[in-house]
C-alpha cells in the first residue's frame, strides 16, 4: 500500500513479450514495461517456444526491476503479485510463474493467478475508467478467438471459440504466403487499405446456424489456391486486394457473430481485446454495426490490446478484492480455459 492505494505487481511472460507492471487500485498504471521479442522470431516466421523462454529468463529479473523502478516503489510497498498461469507456452509461463513465486516467497506477498483472455479483457477497464461488466467481449489474438459474456468482474463465460486457428494466426499464415512478412495483422492491416475487398472473393466461414464458433484453417488454403491459379494463369496478384479480400471475408464473420451475440444476450456493450483489436478494419465495421443496433463499443489503445502486463494487474486486483489467493503450487496451465 502507497499513499492509501493497493499496489499490484504484475508479470505477464505467456508468449513472446516478456512484460512486468505496477498499478494502483486496479485501473491506474504506474509503470508497464514490455520486452518485445518479435525482432528475434521474425527471422523464423514466427515463435520458437525454446528461444522465448530462454529470453524471458534472461529478461525477466530487469523488466521487474524496471516496472519497479519506473512506478517509483519497492517490492516492499506492492499489496499482491499477478501473474498469467496459463494459456501459453508452457516454457514460457513457468518463467513468469517461477519469478512471481519468487517475489510472493521473499517479499510475504499474496499470489494470485491470472487467466491471460481475462487479462486481456480487464485492458479495457484501465483504458475506460468508466467502463463496469456486465458486457460482451470479443477476445482476439495470435492464439485466441472467443466471444465472452463478462458477468462480473470474476466472471467470464466463453460462448464461442475457434475450432482450428486463431485470428491473429489466420493474418499471421496469410501474412507468409502473401510474402509481407511478421507479424502479420499489422501488415495487412495497412497493405489492405491500399486494396478492393471486393476484387478477390474469399469464403466466409459461419459453421453451423446458431454456432459461435470460427474456422480460419481453410482461409490460408484459399488464398494460396488463388495465388497459384493466377501464377499458372501468368497473372500478376494485386497484394493489396487480396489482402482486403481476406481480411473481409475474415471480419465479416466476426463482426456478424459478435454483434448478434451481444444482441442476443441482451447486452448494450462490447469490448474488444487481444491483439487483432488493435485492427483498424475490424473497429471500423464494429463501429457501424454497433451504431446499427444501439451498442457501446468499447477498445483498450494499441499497447494495451497486444501482450503487456497491466492488463494483468488489473484482473490480479478484481480477484484480489473478491477475497482469491493463489499459493507456491500454482501451475502453469498452457490449455488453461476461462
Ligand atoms: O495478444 P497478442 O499480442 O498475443 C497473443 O496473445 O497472441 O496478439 C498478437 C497477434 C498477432 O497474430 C498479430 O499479427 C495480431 O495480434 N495483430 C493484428 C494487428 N496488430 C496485431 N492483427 C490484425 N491487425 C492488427 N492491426
Ligand atoms: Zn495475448
Amino acid at each position: 500500500m502507497k499513499d492509501g492505494k493497493i499496489l499490484t505487481l504484475a508479470i505477464e511472460s505467456s508468449c513472446d513479450e516478456t512484460a512486468a507492471a505496477v498499478i494502483a487500485e486496479g485501473r491506474e498504471v504506474l509503470s508497464n514495461i514490455i520486452s518485445s521479442q518479435i525482432e528475434i522470431h521474425k527471422q523464423y516466421g514466427g515463435v520458437v517456444p525454446e528461444i522465448a523462454s530462454r529470453h524471458h529468463l534472461n529478461n525477466v529479473n530487469t523488466v521487474v526491476d524496471q516496472a519497479l523502478e519506473e512506478a517509483g516503489v519497492t517490492i516492499d510497498d506492492v499489496d499482491m503479485i499477478g501473474v498469467t498461469y496459463g494459456p501459453g507456452l508452457v516454457g514460457a509461463l513457468l518463467i513468469g510463474l517461477a519469478t512471481a513465486k519468487a517475489y510472493a516467497l521473499a517479499a510475504d506477498k499474496p499470489l494470485i493467478g491470472v487467466h491471460h483472455i481475462h487479462g486481456h479483457i480487464c485492458a479495457n477497464y484501465i483504458q475506460h475508467k468508466e467502463l463496469e461488466p456486465p458486457f460482451m467481449a470479443l477476445v482476439i489474438s495470435g492464439g485466441h478467438t472467443n466471444i465472452v459474456e463478462v458477468e462480473d468482474y470474476n466472471t467470464c463465460r466463453v460462448l464461442g471459440g475457434t475450432r482450428d486457428d486463431a485470428a491473429g494466426e489466420a493474418y499471421d499464415k496469410v501474412a507468409r504466403v502473401l510474402g509481407l512478412g511478421y507479424p502479420g495483422g499489422p501488415l495487412i492491416d495497412k497493405i489492405a487499405r491500399e486494396g478492393d475487398p471486393e476484387a478477390v472473393e474469399f469464403k466466409r466461414v459461419f459453421l453451423e446456424k446458431g454456432s459461435l464458433d470460427f474456422s480460419f484453417s481453410g482461409i490460408k488454403t484459399g488464398v494460396l489456391n488463388y495465388i497459384n491459379s493466377e501464377k499458372q494463369a501468368g497473372r500478376e496478384i494485386n497484394v493489396p486486394d487480396v489482402a482486403a479480400g481476406f481480411q473481409a471475408a475474415v471480419l465479416d464473420v466476426i463482426v456478424a457473430k459478435t454483434v448478434g451475440a451481444a444482441v442476443d444476450m441482451g447486452k448494450d456493450k462490447i469490448v474488444l481485446a487481444g491483439g487483432v483489436a488493435a485492427n483498424s478494419m475490424l473497429r471500423e465495421m464494429l463501429e457501424k454495426e454497433c451504431a446499427k443496433h444501439g451498442l457501446e463499443l468499447y477498445y483498450p489503445a494499441p499497447v494495451l490490446c497486444t501482450d503487456n502486463a497491466a492488463m494483468i494487474g488489473c484482473a490480479a486486483y478484481y480477484k484480489y478484492m473478491a477475497g482469491e489467493r493463489d499459493d507456491l503450487t500454482l501451475d502453469a496451465i498452457p490449455n488453461l480455459k476461462l
